[in-house]
């Protein structure tokens, strides 16, 4: 008789995998005990094992590895060890050609039975690590909402952007309206038209940048009292504000490139009156009720008569003081009748229409304004300048 005898073979999970062993029972009583060996020693002599079995220890074996990981990193290297292209539970359907036609169909069902428990105990795994991995975040992006706020700095408009709206409501209010013009132009709109052919000697003041022979970056910003009168039928009554550009030297009052605005009236029966009225308005409203202008005979080769208009010191109210070096006056603009040739090149009738120009230098006005005696302060951009305004 022999002393042990096999009650039968049995395979069993435990620990790190999948193990088969032999449940024998020594001849001496009912106790027993196993003798096993590891499964993976199975494989490795190439002993095959039950598929079923083998897919039950495939699928305990991938539970124990999920329960042990903390990272969403290491769900999906098991999900590629388990069921990926070259997974366990893939390869064993891979065999599934080499089984008993019998045994095939259950084989089959156990490996997706398999495939859907790990699948599913991934899916449950992949909430759990990422809601834990949300909390955690949210734990650590926590706000103090006692802490201090950020101060949100308001910009403000710059001091030429100031006098500008300014000047253009006045404008609006007396029925102006606004018009623009190209600051690279022609020098047909620039001078030509403008009754300044080459080689008229008033060039020499406007010297400017040139593109081509024919084309500028605009020394004034007439030009668009011409493109204005191409498009346009009388009454005519606008006002253009722009960037001008001349090739000055940089100093306390001149800059390569400056702002003007352009005005222009054009109807029947427009006199020099009509000029004079509207600037009084604009200064009394720009400079004050008491302000007054003065007309002083100029010359413009785009008006005539053409003159430039003073107004009363703001600072001294006429009596002379720094601020108007001493004269009572400060000038503050260039204007005049528009010249009958101007008006024919703009395609206007000048025996039927007649019309009234004028310039103004924004810079001047608000350096005026705002008591600046440099201006080159306009265009630094120093805080400590801008700040004031
Ligand atoms: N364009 C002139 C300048 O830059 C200013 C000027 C003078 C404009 C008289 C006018 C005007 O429209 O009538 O010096």
């Amino acid at each position: 008789m022999p002393a042990l005898k096999a009650k039968r073979v049995i395979h069993f999970v435990w620990n790190t995998g999948w193990y088969r062993g032999v449940m024998l029972r020594p001849f001496w009583g009912e106790a027993f005990f196993i003798l096993s060996v590891p499964g993976e020693y199975y494989k490795k002599e190439g002993i095959t094992m039950n598929k079923q079995e083998q897919l039950d220890g495939i699928r305990n074996s991938a539970m124990e590895e999920l329960n042990g990981i903390s990272s969403l990193k290491d769900l999906d290297a098991i999900r590629i060890k388990y069921l990926g292209k070259k997974g366990e539970v893939t390869a064993v359907l891979k065999t599934m050609g080499s089984l008993d036609p019998k045994e095939r169909p259950l084989v089959g069902k156990k490996a997706n039975e398999v495939r859907g428990e790990i699948q599913e105990a991934i899916d449950k795994k992949t909430t759990e690590l990422k809601a834990k991995k949300q909390e955690e975040e949210l734990k650590a992006e926590k706000i103090d909402v006692t802490l201090p706020g950020k101060e949100v700095e308001l910009g403000h408009k710059h001091p030429l952007s100031i006098v500008l709206d300014e000047v253009k409501e006045i404008f609006l209010g007396m029925g102006f309206n606004i018009a623009e013009g190209p600051e690279v132009e022609w020098d047909y709109y620039n001078f030509e038209a403008l009754n300044l052919p080459p080689d008229h000697p008033a060039r020499d003041t406007q010297d400017t940048f040139y593109i081509t022979e024919k084309m500028l970056l605009r020394t004034q910003t007439s030009p668009v009292q011409i493109r204005v009168m191409e498009n346009q039928e009388p009454p005519i009554r606008i006002i253009a504000p722009g960037r001008v550009f001349r090739s000055d030297a940089v100093d306390a009052t001149h800059s390569p490139l400056f702002h003007q605005i352009e005005g222009m009236v054009v109807d029947e029966n427009v006199t020099m009156a009509d000029l004079k009225g509207t600037l009084e308005i604009f200064a009394k409203k720009l400079y004050g009720e008491d302000t007054k202008i003065r007309l002083r005979p100029h010359h413009f080769p785009f008006t005539e008569p053409s003159c430039e208009i003073d107004i009363s010191c703001f600072k001294c109210g006429g009596k002379g003081c720094p601020m108007c070096k001493g004269e009572g006056w400060i000038e503050i603009l260039g204007g005049g009748m528009v010249h009958p040739k101007v008006l024919e090149n703009g395609g206007i009738d000048p025996d039927k229409y007649s019309g009234f120009a004028f310039g103004i230098g924004l810079e001047r006005i608000v350096m005026f304004r705002f008591g600046l005696d440099d201006m080159r302060l306009l265009y630094e951009n120093d805080m400590r300048f801008l700040e004031q305004f």
